[in-house]
């Protein structure tokens, strides 16, 4: 049986750090503020940022929370983000996404200024990333290094397969896995790779990242492999209140008999996620002339 990583109890180490961090600037006249931008009312996106903002509470900085109805223009979101670039008392910009069709993406995150790019998603961040300068690491990917090392991990020399190749995480994680201080080997399989399971059985640190229920079966998984499930996916569940449960992209009841540590869904990447949000906000803080 796989040891579970719990996500949640390594997250409130991180978080606890960010509240001492808070407290050290606020006693210096720096209040950190995240601006959360939510446009429309996908309700996946509705409880992440609602997730997010109770967490920035918990830390004792600010959130602006702004929630814009699904209709608004691109013109008007830009208009937005320029008034929180120049606002001094704002340290961090995070806008949700998926944004609706009618909205171009790339557009919006290309006018965060990546001083305020906590996110860690415009191409200037992605740019120092991948060159190892400093600048802001994405949430999820920095917050899976992060597990590996918590957990004592031999990531040097190892194998890491990564299933999807996402901005928000594949492509990222691959950039930070291969850094000198974790070391690995990595390969990445998409919807392109014919038969991903002859890489995956070859993984000491397998991270399925592809946003598709129950993915990986036991037979992908190689005995003993650290098995990282970043899939949040809704299932349908008339048995439940909300209407609903959670499922990773791995079939977790098969695996965990296989592999030698593995990641629940939900309470184990999810936590990290919004745990290194706060650690950026913070530095954003820290970086701010205010
Ligand atoms: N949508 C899914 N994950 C994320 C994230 O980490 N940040 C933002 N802004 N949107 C997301």
């Amino acid at each position: 049986m796989a040891v579970i990583i719990d996500g949640k109890e390594i997250a409130k180490k991180v978080r606890e750090d960010a509240r001492r961090r808070t407290d050290a600037l606020k006693a210096r006249g720096i209040s950190p503020c995240l601006a959360v931008v939510l446009v429309g009312e996908n309700p996946a996106s509705v409880s992440y940022v609602t997730g997010k903002e109770k967490a920035l509470a918990e830390a004792g900085m600010e959130g602006r929370d702004i929630r814009l109805p699904a209709a608004t223009g691109e013109a008007e979101l830009l208009d937005l983000i320029a008034k929180l670039n120049g606002d001094p008392g704002v340290h961090g910009i995070l806008v949700q996404l998926p944004l609706p069709s009618h909205i171009n993406e790339d557009r919006v995150i290309n006018a965060i200024s990546p001083e305020k790019d906590v996110d860690g998603f415009h191409p200037v961040s992605v740019g120092n990333m991948v060159l190892g300068r400093p600048g802001f690491l994405p949430c999820t990917p920095h917050g899976i290094v992060y597990l590996l090392k918590e957990m004592g991990m031999k990531t040097a020399g190892a194998h890491a397969v990564i299933l999807g190749r996402s901005n928000i995480v594949g492509k990222p994680l691959a950039n930070l896995l291969i850094r000198r201080d974790v070391n690995a080997t990595v390969t990445i399989c998409h919807t392109g790779t014919p038969d991903f399971s002859v890489y995956t059985k070859q993984a000491d640190i397998l991270i399925a990242a592809a946003g598709k229920p129950g993915l990986v079966s036991a037979g992908m998984v190689k005995p003993g492999a650290a098995v990282i499930d970043v899939g949040v996916n809704r299932i349908p569940d008339a048995s439940k209140k909300s209407g609903f449960i959670l499922r990773g992209d791995v079939d977790y009841e098969a695996v965990e008999k296989i592999a030698g540590w593995i990641t629940p869904v939900p309470g184990g990447v999810g936590p990290m996620t919004i745990a290194m949000l706060l650690r950026n906000v913070v530095e954003a803080a820290a970086a701010s002339r205010t």
